[in-house]
């Protein structure tokens, strides 16, 4: 009853883990469902434009004459593309100001609060800083409680799952060490996403192989502690 009640409510924790995942990450490079794409966002940042540029590429591209988004979009790649606080404030006031205040504020004043403020320099750093990810101390955080929290689970629901009967010994060997192994892969790629965007799939294949695990560990301890009766040479 102790190791049935335990898998109950471990299954439903991982339910709900699983929902938190998607939630978080999915559809962040704007299509539905959990991507590559969406990893590498979450990690690394969003490779292609800042907001700002994607919009006045976009939606917001006939609210200015053409000469005077390029005067903007001068703006956003002096300092190579790092909009510096100090030397970006003044040149921003001299050139980009003006423009804002002439052809955005009437919507963009902050009068609305579903629509960006743009009316000053600050608010206009947000949306154009330069997006890289996750943060490493934010990483560093999620790191330890993922290493302590999937160790205790995996523990948990392995110390069930040695006491089933399963051949090849190899097999069962496999399915103990391939969760702990995937808590390990998970969590470097996090980081390594960052270096090489690539590792977005080490992530999800390291997520993948631990729900796999613990779907079959799950499975096999409850039908093996409730219907199975064993090899007859047992
Ligand atoms: C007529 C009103 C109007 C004007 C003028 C206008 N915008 Fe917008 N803008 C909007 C609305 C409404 C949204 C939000 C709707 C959306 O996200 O599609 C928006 C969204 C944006 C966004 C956010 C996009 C995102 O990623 O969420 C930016 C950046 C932006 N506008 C920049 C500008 C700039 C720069 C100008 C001036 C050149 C400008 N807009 C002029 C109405 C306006």
């Amino acid at each position: 009853m102790l190791y049935t009640m335990t898998l109950l409510v471990l299954g439903v924790g991982y339910l709900f883990a699983m929902i938190q995942v998607f939630e978080v990450y999915a559809g962040r490079d704007g299509k539905p469902g959990l991507s590559k794409t969406d990893l590498v966002i979450a990690y690394s940042g969003s490779h292609s434009d800042t907001r700002l540029e994607a919009s006045l590429k976009g939606a917001m591209k006939g609210m200015l004459p053409a000469q005077e988004r390029e005067i903007i979009f001068g703006w956003i790649h002096m300092n190579g593309g790092v909009v510096h606080r100090g030397g970006g404030e003044e040149e921003f006031n001299k050139v980009v100001k003006p423009i804002i205040e002439k052809r955005c504020l009437t919507c963009h004043g902050g009068q609305n609060p579903h629509i960006v403020k743009l009316s000053n320099f600050t608010d206009v750093s947000r949306v154009v800083a330069k997006d890289t990810g996750m943060d490493v101390f934010s990483l560093i955080r999620i790191s330890h409680i993922h290493l302590f929290g999937l160790t205790f689970i995996f523990f948990i629901s392995s110390m069930i799952f040695v006491q089933t009967y399963i051949h090849p010994m190899w097999l069962k060997t496999l399915l103990i060490a391939t969760p702990f192994i995937g808590i390990l892969l998970d969590i470097a790629s996090w980081y390594l996403t960052k270096i090489y965007t690539g590792f977005a799939w080490v992530v999800m294949i390291g997520g993948a192989l631990m729900m796999l695990v613990f779907a079959t560990q799950w499975v096999v301890s409850m039908y093996q502690m409730w219907f199975y009766k064993g090899p007859p040479e047992l």
